[in-house]
């Protein structure tokens, strides 16, 4: 099942790419309102939402939030978006089978602005990963990683539109990979066809 709070763009990526890989059970959100789920009523897929505001607290809302998720049956969570950290309730769903994509060439750029933070700083590449979800902000193991090499004139825009175009290609690749069995999170390493990778494997924007 997919998780995400905006546009809901990946998540149209991995119901794409899902041909006999993996189903998408359900889409959940913490608006009502978010884009992503009027993109999953059109596929007819269960939606949900869990808002915090009919939640006096976040403990009572991620209790909420694991309960929806685990009425799903999900075998793996995979976050598209999805703008809320995971309490440990919902973590416990489908521990080491949640996947989250993050619009940064992780360890760098963790957190919120990275098309903005990578420009400011100068960087000379970007890019996006998937990586398993652990308790820790986008700090999980990296699978998949897509790279590009920042252009001059770069905007925010242009930057973002490249990065989406690139996540959308890897997300469904991971999540493939995740579901058949090929990778998998062991002892905190991601092993991908019975071999523990040392960094993650990196596909280049000029290869796609
Ligand atoms: C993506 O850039 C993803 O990396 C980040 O949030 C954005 C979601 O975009 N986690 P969309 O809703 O899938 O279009």
């Amino acid at each position: 099942m997919v998780l995400g709070s905006g546009a809901g763009s990946n998540f149209e990526a991995l119901a794409n790419g899902a041909a006999d890989r993996y189903e998408i059970v359900a889409v959940g959100s913490d608006k009502a309102h978010a884009p992503i789920l009027a993109r999953a009523r059109r596929r007819a897929i269960t939606c949900f939402t869990i808002a915090p505001q009919d939640y006096p607290d976040r403990g009572t809302r991620d209790a909420a939030l694991a309960d929806a998720v685990r009425r799903q049956r999900p075998d793996w969570i995979a976050l598209a978006g999805y703008m809320r950290l995971l309490g440990a309730e919902t973590l416990a769903v489908a521990p080491g089978h949640t996947l989250n994509v993050h619009p940064a060439l992780l360890p760098a750029f963790p957190g919120l602005h990275t098309h903005r933070r990578a420009l400011s700083a100068g960087a000379r590449e970007h890019g996006s990963t998937v990586h398993f979800v652990t308790s820790e902000l986008d700090a999980g193991p990296a699978i998949l990683q897509a790279r590009l090499a920042v252009r001059r004139h770069e905007t925010q825009e242009t930057l973002e539109a490249r990065v989406k175009a690139m996540e959308h290609r890897i997300y469904p690749q991971a999540l493939g990979w995740c579901t058949a069995g090929r990778a998998t999170l062991r002892d905190g390493a991601v092993w991908l066809d019975g071999r523990a990778l040392s960094e993650p494997r990196i596909v280049d924007e000029t290869d796609l």
